[in-house]
C-alpha cells in the first residue's frame, strides 16, 4: 500500500486527521508526519503506538511525497501553495485544507456527500481543495433541501469555535479559563483579546466593503459547490468561546413554498446529518453534542416568516469543524478516490 503524508500533522486539523486514519485501521508504517522545524523530534500518539515528526523542508517533503499516494495538507495557505505542487510533481493527490486552491478551477472543491460528482473528471496526480469549515457544515445541511425547490438565497450567522483558529488559540482559551478562575491576568498573546465570556467578529481580514474573509468564503464557495452562480449568500461570522464545533443559524429562501415538515423529512433521510429537534423546542443542536461527531446536527427546523409565500425555511446547525469541517471531509475525499 502507498504511503500517506500529513503536512501539519501536529496542528488541530492534523491531529484530527491522525485520529481518523488510526480509527480506520491505517497502519502507522504508511504514515509520514511533517510539521515546522520547531516540532522536529516530537512523537505523536497514533493508535497503540506513536509517529515521529520531521521538518517539512524541501528535501524531506520530496522524499516523503515520492513514497506516498496521497498528501493531506493542514499547515496553512503559504505551506500548501508552496508544497502541494511538489506533491503533484511526485505523483500524489494533494488534499488541501487551506484556502490556497479553493478558487482554482483546475482543483475540485468538494464536500463529500454533496458534490463528489465533481471528482468524476479528476485524474491523479492533482490537487483537491477541502472547502472552508463553515461552508462544509452549512452545505451538508442545506444540500438535501434542494429536492424541495431551488434555493435562491442563504443567510447565515455563524457562532464559530475557537479551535477554528488552530491548536494554539484553543490552548489559550483553556489558559484564559484557568487564569480567570484563579484571578490571574488573562493570557492574550495568541488571540490578542479576552475570548472567555466574550463574542467577537471572526478574526480574518475585513475587505473594503466591511465583509470579513470567512464571510466571503461562505459566499464564493457555496456558489461553486452548489453550482449556482446566481445564489445569493449573506453571512455574519463571529467567534464564540466554545472549544470545538461551530454553530450556524441558517435562513433559506426557496423559489416556491416549502413545508417545514418536508424539510425535516429530507434532513432525516440525509446521510451525514442527524436531526436533533425536540417538539417542545428544548432539544436542539449544541456544539458540545456535535464535538467529536461525524454528523452535522440540525434542529429548530421551522418556517421563516420573514420570507413571503411560505418560501422560507430557518434552521440551526452544529458541526465539529475539525472533523467534518476539515479532517473527516478530507479523508472522505481520499476514500472516494480509493487512496487509503
Ligand atoms: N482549525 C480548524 O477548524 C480548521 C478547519 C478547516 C480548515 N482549517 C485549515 O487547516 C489548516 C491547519 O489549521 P489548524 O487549525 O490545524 O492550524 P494549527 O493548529 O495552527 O496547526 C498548524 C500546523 O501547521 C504546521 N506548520 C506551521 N508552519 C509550518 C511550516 N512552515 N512548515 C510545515 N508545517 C508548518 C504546524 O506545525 P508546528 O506544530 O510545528 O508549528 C502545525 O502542524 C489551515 O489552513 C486552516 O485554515 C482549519
Amino acid at each position: 500500500m502507498e504511503g500517506i503524508t500529513i503536512v501539519g500533522g501536529t496542528g488541530a486539523v492534523g491531529l484530527e486527521l491522525l485520529g481518523i486514519l488510526a480509527g480506520r485501521g491505517i497502519a502507522p508504517g504508511r504514515c509520514r508526519l511533517l510539521a515546522s522545524p520547531s516540532s522536529v523530534g516530537r512523537t505523536i500518539p497514533y493508535g497503540d503506538g506513536s509517529l515521529s515528526v520531521a521538518a517539512a523542508d524541501d528535501a524531506t517533503c520530496r522524499s516523503a511525497f515520492k513514497k506516498s499516494g496521497v498528501v493531506f495538507f493542514a499547515a496553512g495557505s503559504e505551506v500548501s501553495g508552496r508544497l502541494a505542487p511538489m506533491a503533484v510533481e511526485c505523483g500524489c493527490v494533494a488534499i488541501d485544507n487551506s484556502s490556497a486552491f479553493r478558487s482554482d478551477p483546475a482543483c475540485p472543491l468538494v464536500v463529500a456527500g454533496v458534490n463528489e460528482s465533481t471528482l468524476e473528471g479528476f485524474r491523479s496526480p492533482g490537487i483537491i481543495a477541502n472547502p472552508n469549515c463553515s461552508t462544509i457544515i452549512a452545505l451538508t445541511a442545506i444540500a438535501p433541501l434542494r429536492k424541495l425547490g431551488r434555493i435562491l438565497r442563504i443567510t447565515a450567522s455563524t457562532y464559530q469555535a475557537i479551535s477554528g483558529a488552530g491548536a494554539a488559540a484553543m490552548a489559550e482559551l483553556e489558559a484564559q479559563a484557568r487564569a480567570w478562575a484563579s484571578g490571574d491576568r488573562l493570557p492574550t498573546e495568541q488571540s490578542g483579546r479576552q475570548m472567555i465570556f466574550n463574542v467577537f467578529s471572526h478574526d480574518s481580514p475585513v475587505d473594503v466593503d466591511g465583509v470579513n474573509e470567512e464571510e466571503r468564503k461562505l459566499e464564493r464557495e457555496s456558489r461553486r459547490i452548489l453550482g449556482d452562480d446566481a445564489l445569493r449568500v449573506s453571512a455574519t461570522c463571529v467567534r464564540v468561546p466554545v472549544l470545538r464545533a461551530h454553530a450556524e443559524a441558517l435562513y433559506l429562501e426557496f423559489d416556491r413554498a416549502v413545508d417545514p415538515r418536508a424539510a425535516r423529512a429530507e434532513l432525516e433521510a440525509a446521510a451525514g446529518v442527524e436531526v436533533v429537534d425536540g417538539p417542545d423546542g428544548k432539544k436542539f443542536p449544541e456544539p458540545i453534542d456535535a464535538s467529536g461527531r461525524d454528523e452535522i446536527l440540525v434542529g429548530r427546523i421551522r418556517r421563516d416568516s420573514g420570507v413571503p409565500e411560505d418560501r422560507g425555511i430557518a434552521m440551526f446547525v452544529c458541526g465539529d469543524q475539525l472533523r467534518k469541517g476539515a479532517a473527516l471531509n478530507a479523508v472522505q475525499i481520499a476514500e472516494h478516490l480509493r487512496l487509503l
